[in-house]
Protein backbone atom coordinates (compact mmCIF):
# COMPACT_ATOMS: atom_id res chain seq x y z
CA UNK A 1 0.00 0.00 0.00
CA UNK A 2 1.26 3.73 -0.62
CA UNK A 3 -0.10 7.45 -0.18
CA UNK A 4 0.07 9.85 -3.08
CA UNK A 5 -0.55 13.30 -3.39
CA UNK A 6 -3.75 14.25 -4.59
CA UNK A 7 -4.21 17.55 -4.73
CA UNK A 8 -3.31 20.67 -2.29
CA UNK A 9 -6.08 20.69 0.40
CA UNK A 10 -6.65 24.91 0.08
CA UNK A 11 -7.51 24.03 -3.93
CA UNK A 12 -10.57 22.41 -2.46
CA UNK A 13 -13.12 24.31 -0.92
CA UNK A 14 -15.80 23.00 1.71
CA UNK A 15 -18.42 21.45 -0.11
CA UNK A 16 -16.48 21.20 -3.52
CA UNK A 17 -15.06 18.27 -5.55
CA UNK A 18 -12.57 17.91 -8.08
CA UNK A 19 -11.34 15.35 -10.81
CA UNK A 20 -7.63 14.42 -10.20
CA UNK A 21 -5.51 12.13 -11.98
CA UNK A 22 -3.11 9.88 -10.02
CA UNK A 23 -0.91 7.74 -12.44
CA UNK A 24 -3.51 6.01 -14.76
CA UNK A 25 -6.48 6.36 -12.28
CA UNK A 26 -9.22 9.26 -11.99
CA UNK A 27 -10.81 10.03 -8.90
CA UNK A 28 -12.89 12.47 -7.49
CA UNK A 29 -11.85 14.22 -4.06
CA UNK A 30 -13.90 16.48 -1.97
CA UNK A 31 -14.16 18.46 0.98
CA UNK A 32 -17.36 17.19 3.01
CA UNK A 33 -17.94 19.35 5.61
CA UNK A 34 -14.36 19.20 6.46
CA UNK A 35 -14.22 15.89 6.00
CA UNK A 36 -11.82 15.07 2.70
CA UNK A 37 -12.98 12.67 0.57
CA UNK A 38 -12.13 10.42 -2.17
CA UNK A 39 -13.53 8.20 -4.97
CA UNK A 40 -13.28 6.40 -8.14
CA UNK A 41 -13.61 9.49 -10.56
CA UNK A 42 -16.04 7.92 -13.14
CA UNK A 43 -19.99 6.61 -12.22
CA UNK A 44 -19.71 2.91 -12.30
CA UNK A 45 -22.96 3.10 -14.63
CA UNK A 46 -21.73 4.64 -17.87
CA UNK A 47 -18.23 6.46 -16.66
CA UNK A 48 -19.70 10.29 -15.81
CA UNK A 49 -17.22 12.45 -14.38
CA UNK A 50 -18.87 12.23 -11.14
CA UNK A 51 -17.28 15.54 -9.63
CA UNK A 52 -18.70 17.45 -13.07
CA UNK A 53 -22.38 17.80 -11.65
CA UNK A 54 -22.48 14.83 -8.99
CA UNK A 55 -24.79 15.61 -5.64
CA UNK A 56 -23.62 14.91 -2.29
CA UNK A 57 -26.47 14.68 -0.13
CA UNK A 58 -27.18 12.35 3.15
CA UNK A 59 -23.25 10.48 2.97
CA UNK A 60 -24.20 9.62 -0.60
CA UNK A 61 -22.94 10.57 -3.97
CA UNK A 62 -25.52 10.97 -6.79
CA UNK A 63 -24.32 11.31 -10.71
CA UNK A 64 -26.26 13.59 -12.58
CA UNK A 65 -26.08 11.34 -15.54
CA UNK A 66 -29.27 8.68 -14.85
CA UNK A 67 -29.30 9.47 -11.07
CA UNK A 68 -27.06 6.43 -10.08
CA UNK A 69 -26.55 6.98 -6.05
CA UNK A 70 -23.43 5.53 -4.27
CA UNK A 71 -22.68 5.27 -0.64
CA UNK A 72 -19.84 7.25 0.14
CA UNK A 73 -18.37 5.34 3.45
CA UNK A 74 -18.10 2.33 1.84
CA UNK A 75 -19.41 2.70 -2.27
CA UNK A 76 -22.31 0.57 -2.36
CA UNK A 77 -24.90 1.09 -4.81
CA UNK A 78 -27.91 2.64 -3.01
CA UNK A 79 -29.83 3.22 -6.55
CA UNK A 80 -28.80 1.97 -9.37
CA UNK A 81 -30.09 4.40 -13.00
CA UNK A 82 -33.57 5.38 -12.08
CA UNK A 83 -33.93 8.58 -14.19
CA UNK A 84 -35.44 9.46 -16.44
CA UNK A 85 -38.15 7.64 -14.60
CA UNK A 86 -40.97 8.58 -17.88
CA UNK A 87 -40.27 7.63 -20.52
CA UNK A 88 -38.09 4.47 -18.01
CA UNK A 89 -34.93 5.17 -20.16
CA UNK A 90 -33.27 5.30 -16.74
CA UNK A 91 -34.18 1.53 -15.95
CA UNK A 92 -33.86 0.21 -19.42
CA UNK A 93 -29.83 1.87 -19.37
CA UNK A 94 -29.45 0.47 -15.56
CA UNK A 95 -30.28 -2.74 -17.11
CA UNK A 96 -27.53 -1.89 -19.54
CA UNK A 97 -24.60 -2.79 -17.53
CA UNK A 98 -24.43 -4.99 -14.67
CA UNK A 99 -24.39 -2.88 -10.87
CA UNK A 100 -21.42 -2.35 -9.47
CA UNK A 101 -19.86 -0.13 -6.24
CA UNK A 102 -18.21 2.60 -6.03
CA UNK A 103 -14.06 2.53 -4.95
CA UNK A 104 -14.09 4.72 -1.99
CA UNK A 105 -10.61 5.59 -0.97
CA UNK A 106 -8.69 5.85 2.42
CA UNK A 107 -7.29 9.90 2.77
CA UNK A 108 -4.85 11.22 5.15
CA UNK A 109 -3.83 15.38 5.03
CA UNK A 110 0.19 14.77 5.04
CA UNK A 111 1.38 18.62 5.18
CA UNK A 112 -0.42 20.85 2.20
CA UNK A 113 -1.87 17.78 0.58
CA UNK A 114 -4.77 15.54 0.52
CA UNK A 115 -3.34 12.00 -0.03
CA UNK A 116 -4.86 8.81 -0.93
CA UNK A 117 -4.37 5.06 -0.17
CA UNK A 118 -3.17 2.89 -3.11
CA UNK A 119 -3.57 -1.39 -2.37
CA UNK A 120 -1.46 -3.21 -4.29
CA UNK A 121 1.25 -0.73 -5.10
CA UNK A 122 4.67 0.56 -4.22
S1 LIG B 1 -23.59 7.40 -15.96
FE1 LIG B 1 -23.96 7.71 -13.86
S2 LIG B 1 -25.96 7.00 -13.60
FE2 LIG B 1 -25.60 6.64 -15.67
Amino acid sequence: MVWKNAIKTKKLKPGKTKMVTIGLKVLMVGNIEGDFIATEGLCRHMRWPLAMGGKIKDGCVRCPLHQSTYDLEDGSVVEWSPFPLYPPYGKLLGKMSKKKDLHIYPTRIEGDFLQVEFEGES
